[in-house]
């Protein structure tokens, strides 16, 4: 028996796809994340860098704006995906902004070697702030 944490399937399938159409041309590390709304629909998204740096995206925030932009507010679960090593772990940034819509979601951390890590939203961002 393994204790390793089983990703949603279809969730980990579109953040692959998602992490093929990264915009990375500066730090070439391509992201992808998919997530499942409350809905049940899922909205995915990529990392989108800018010559001018401090403008990019990362993955989570590109599938949350998705998510909200089709006037969904919360979701359950997130898959984000790499072919790093070590899975990406959400940057503080993306701890708050995943934690806007969704404290308690399942969050799976992936690489394309079957490394998963797992984690709540709430357990990746004790306190995060709301108004
Ligand atoms: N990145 C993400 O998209 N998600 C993460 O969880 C970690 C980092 C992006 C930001 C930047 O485009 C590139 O990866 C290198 O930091």
């Amino acid at each position: 028996m393994s204790d390793t944490p089983v990703p949603p399937g279809d969730l980990l399938a579109a953040a692959k796809t998602a992490h093929h159409n990264a915009y990375a041309p500066y730090s070439k590390f391509h992201v992808g994340a998919a997530l499942r709304a409350e809905s049940g629909k899922i909205y995915a998204g990529a990392n989108i860098e800018n010559a001018s740096y401090g403008l990019g995206r990362c993955a989570e925030q590109s599938a949350v704006q998705a998510m909200a932009s089709a006037g969904e507010r919360a979701f359950s679960e997130i898959v984000v995906y790499t072919t790093a090593a070590e899975p990406a772990s959400p940057c503080g940034a993306c701890r708050q902004v995943l934690y806007e819509f969704a404290e308690s979601a399942a969050v799976y951390l992936v690489n394309d070697r079957g490394v998963v890590r797992s984690w709540t939203v709430g357990g990746l961002l004790p306190g995060g702030f709301r108004l």
